[in-house]
């Protein structure tokens, strides 16, 4: 069954070679979708036949947005600790412990319910890939079965049992398991493996063999890094060919420069520097240098409860020195390169039919209108999903 899209005032494609500037911004477009697939996008004049149509009225399209970077599998509250934060306490990686204690007293269908959830919010907000790691877990057993849900909702699952040290845990003891038991029962369930390098959580050293051990195994680095202070995790990550270094806060120059130079993409979260009132991440200045930019979610219980693309879009413009097009790249192609993916995040003939229409005649009102719902229609691997 083929559909074509037509009445699109602007369809933004990400393929340079289909349309205007970076974006392959093509005006009064169509775009037809066969099965789960593109199979056509063009200007509506020219448009070829197909068994639907769907007429969008003058709307903006947009591909699904890709969230690179999300935690989903964890049961509790943390309202309280946001509320204290407002009133001057500083958040702290320890805040995690108390989301394990609630998810490991949670059962299976209670967290299977939660991520279900949190990824129908994410699709109605446009997200039409959604990564998600365990690390609420951080026993053996525990962490399998974050990672086993993780797999019910999405293929894009990261092994972050080194999210921080249990309490009452010796740390190296807790490396060893992280790199011994844990990684063998976890590593059927995973493509990636993450680490929370950071002062607090898990050291440089610490962290390159947590990555090694994974990549032994079989899964693909990406690393939390330099998200709370200046540390190793951006140059281990580059070193490593990690997939993405996600935070990117606190950078000196050679980070930027190892960053501009490797294949390691630079995730940005401005969720978690927005919910911890901290300094945000200098977009401008990796662009600049040349990096690959991503914009994520962060969506966990912590530092960062939302799974709001376009409000990362928004904030990214705001206060990160990206202009509209580059945060709108950065949160659809941007995150497809940080999950090395091709299928997802553009919109041209054989890409998945992940498609976004917008209550807006162009994308850039993503961040002209902060906070307004403006996703009015979403086709998901081709069906309507909103
Ligand atoms: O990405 N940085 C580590 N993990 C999360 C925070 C998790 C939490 O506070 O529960 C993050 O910000
Ligand atoms: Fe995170």
């Amino acid at each position: 069954m083929s559909l074509l899209v037509t009445g699109l005032s602007r369809l933004v494609t990400n393929d340079p070679s289909l349309g205007q500037g970076p974006l392959g911004v093509v005006e009064d477009a169509a775009v037809v979708l066969d099965g789960p697939t593109v199979a056509w996008v063009g200007p509506a004049s020219s448009a070829p036949a197909a068994d639907e149509v769907h007429d969008a009225g003058g709307r903006a399209a947009i591909p699904g947005f890709v969230d690179s970077h999300a935690h989903l599998v964890f049961a509790g509250d943390r309202t309280a600790e946001f509320d204290a934060r407002m009133s001057g306490t500083p958040y702290t990686a320890g805040g995690i412990r108390t989301t394990v204690a609630a998810t490991r007293a949670a059962s299976d269908a209670e967290l299977s319910a939660n991520v279900a959830r949190l990824v129908a919010e994410a699709l109605r907000q446009g997200t039409t890939v959604i990564e998600c790691k365990s690390g609420y877990g951080l026993t053996v057993e525990d962490e399998a079965r974050s990672l086993r849900i993780a797999g019910e909702h999405t293929d894009e699952v990261t092994y972050l049992g080194a999210h921080v040290v249990p309490a009452d845990t010796d740390a190296d003891a807790y490396v060893d398991l992280v790199t011994g038991p844990m990684l063998d029962r976890c590593a059927p369930y995973a493509r990636w493996v993450d680490v929370f390098c950071e002062r607090g959580a898990f050291d440089g050293d610490q962290a390159r063999a947590i990555l090694e051990a994974g990549a032994k195994r079989g899964l693909t680095p990406r690393v939390h890094a330099n998200q709370l202070g200046h540390g190793p995790g951006v140059r281990l990550a580059v070193e490593l060919s990690a997939a993405s270094a996600d935070h990117c806060t606190h950078l000196d120059d050679a980070d930027v420069d190892a960053l501009a130079s490797g294949n390691t993409v630079a995730t940005l979260l401005p969720g978690a520097e927005f919910s911890t009132r901290a300094a945000y991440p200098d977009a401008r200045r990796l662009l600049e240098a040349g990096a690959t930019v991503a914009l994520s979610t962060d969506c966990n219980p912590g530092s960062s409860f939302t799974t709001s693309m376009p409000f990362c879009v928004a904030v990214a413009v705001r206060e990160m020195g990206m202009t509209p097009d580059e945060a709108v790249w950065a949160a659809t192609m941007g995150g497809a390169r940080a999950l090395r993916r091709t299928d997802v995040g553009h919109l041209g003939p054989g890409a998945r039919a992940d498609l976004v229409l917008l209550d807006a005649p162009s994308h850039v009102h993503l961040a002209y209108r902060p906070g307004v719902p403006l996703v009015s229609a979403v086709w998901h691997r081709g069906e309507r999903a909103v």
